[in-house]
């Protein structure tokens, strides 16, 4: 779902860069640690912030991104124009990610999940464009955030079935994953890092 125009303006501008840049990453960095010369993907990238974070501060060699809404995409593609090729964007849905199984050595999700309808769609996609081995690095929003007061009247979320800590944890480990790490903040606010398995267990 994309953003309204209120939620838009929260998005873009340098308070918000601040924050993803020296608060979110580093907690994500602490979780997961850096992601060397590896290529990575990130769901619903905004207007670019996080791919950068993503090269200069995780270390990735390649970044590919995209975002629901092709404002986001064109403000994105403008801010990272400088990387040349170590960057490709594109407007897309997290639901249906147009890349084969096994594509990406890491994903990252910089708040987008809680804006998808069918966010436990987007948590397979996710798992299923991860190598074996990958690591999912997630900051994630939580329904008391989205449904309190005042955010649910100023922001444009989906209605039902928001997650929180445990349940955004849980559909990660119904989808396959391992979960590596986790924090959290005032049951608003999540950070976690999870792996896809070397291997699947054999069922039973
Ligand atoms: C809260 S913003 C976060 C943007 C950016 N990751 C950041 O941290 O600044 C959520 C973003 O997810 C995008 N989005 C929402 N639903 C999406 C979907 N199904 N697939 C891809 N992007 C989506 C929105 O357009 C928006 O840019």
């Amino acid at each position: 779902m994309k953003l309204n125009r209120l939620e838009r303006l929260a998005m873009n501008n340098p308070i918000r860069a601040w924050v993803q840049r020296h608060f979110e990453a580093p907690r994500l960095l602490g979780l997961g640690g850096a992601v060397d010369g590896w290529t990575a993907l990130e769901i619903g990238c905004g207007r670019g912030v996080g791919i950068e974070i993503i090269l200069q501060v995780f270390r990735a060699s390649h970044v590919d991104a995209f975002d629901l809404d092709p404002r986001m995409v064109s403000l994105a593609r403008r801010r990272c124009a400088r990387f040349g090729e170590a960057v490709s964007i594109w407007t897309g849905d997290a639901c249906s990610i147009p890349r084969p199984a096994a594509s990406y050595d890491a994903v990252f999700d910089f708040g987008i999940v809680h804006h998808v309808p069918n966010w436990r769609s987007a948590i397979s996609e996710v798992y299923r464009v991860l190598k074996p081995g990958g690591r999912f690095y997630a900051e994630e929003v939580f329904a008391r955030l989205i449904n309190g007061s005042p955010w649910r009247y100023l922001a444009k979320h989906p209605a039902d079935e928001r997650f929180d800590g445990d349940g955004f944890a849980g559909a990660l480990g119904d989808a396959g994953f391992e979960l590596t790490g986790r924090r959290g903040l005032a049951d608003r606010f999540g950070w976690f890092v999870a792996a896809k398995p070397e291997s699947r267990r054999p069922p039973g």
